[in-house]
């Protein structure tokens, strides 16, 4: 079975990261599978809501870490900007159900979708600064929008972990539900979003989303940082470190 599962179900769009052995880390073929099924969605009037969750007990761990060890000396460095144009220019309503961890851009991607419905045992990550990396998906402007500044220093600035129940009293979550009640859940919210008047839906999100014209800039800004980090002796020791399953030391740099 592939790696992204996409399953278009009557108005819905399903799409599910299916790579569980790496708990759903996210490959160069895994983003442009997404970001196809993103602008499908957009495409054909005949699907209103997308849906996005992951198999087994991580949402995803975010970009997969050899991937990123892989790709450091290249060019392009990142696999993710057509997947994050796609994501957050989507115009119809996007639901995800965070099925477990959501680490780095599992947790970004999520400031993007429309209703987020996560499962008690769900916990959200963006440990970015211990990867010697920077944020990404416009995530260092949406999150102290979302949560304020020192809750967004604590998420990004620490890479400090919140549980489900924190994510929905910060905002970044509308409910919490128990693990076995989540894909029911979330099938309620896209069946109530797929019954309603479909340019009414659209043009209600596009609004919703007026005040984040500054986001494409911001994903850019981030980009350029990010994939000069992505070269750095910092991100190279955090990298290493991740594959030989030990802690990285970065008392030798500057
Ligand atoms: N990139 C590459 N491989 C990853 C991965 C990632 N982001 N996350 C998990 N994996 C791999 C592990 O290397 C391991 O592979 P192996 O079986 O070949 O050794 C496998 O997935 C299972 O992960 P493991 O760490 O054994 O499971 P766990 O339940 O103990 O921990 C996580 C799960 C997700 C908490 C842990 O794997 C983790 O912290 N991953 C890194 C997350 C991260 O920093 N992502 C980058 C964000 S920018």
């Amino acid at each position: 079975m592939s790696d992204v599962v996409v399953a278009q179900s009557g108005f819905v769009l399903e799409i599910r990261f299916n790579r569980p052995e790496k708990k759903n880390a996210l490959t160069g073929a895994m983003y442009q599978a997404v970001e196809a099924a993103f602008r499908r969605a957009d495409e054909d009037p005949g699907l209103r809501v997308v849906l996005l969750t992951g198999t087994g007990d991580t949402f995803t761990s975010g970009n997969d870490i050899r991937d990123f060890q892989a790709r450091a000396a290249t060019e392009e460095g990142v696999h993710a900007p057509p997947f994050l144009a796609a994501l957050s220019s989507l115009s119809k309503p996007l639901v995800a159900a965070v099925n477990g961890a959501a680490i780095g851009v599992g947790t970004t991607m999520l400031a993007h979708a429309d209703l987020v419905v996560a499962a008690r045992s769900a916990r959200f990550v963006m440990p970015f600064t211990s990867l010697g990396l920077v944020p990404e998906a416009a995530s260092s402007l949406l999150f102290p929008r979302l949560v304020g500044h020192q809750r967004a220093s604590a998420l990004l600035l620490l890479g400090e972990a919140i549980n489900a129940d924190k994510a929905c009293d910060w905002g970044l979550v509308n409910r919490v539900v128990d693990d076995a009640d989540l894909m029911d859940v979330a099938a309620d919210y896209v069946a109530r979003l797929a019954a309603l008047p479909p340019e009414a839906v659209r043009q209600t999100k596009a609004l919703i989303k007026h005040g984040r014209s500054d986001v494409p800039g911001r994903i850019e800004e981030e980009l350029a940082l990010f994939r000069q980090r992505l070269r750095s002796a910092e991100a190279a020791e955090a990298f290493q470190a991740f594959v030989e399953k030990r802690k990285p030391d970065f008392s030798r740099f500057l």
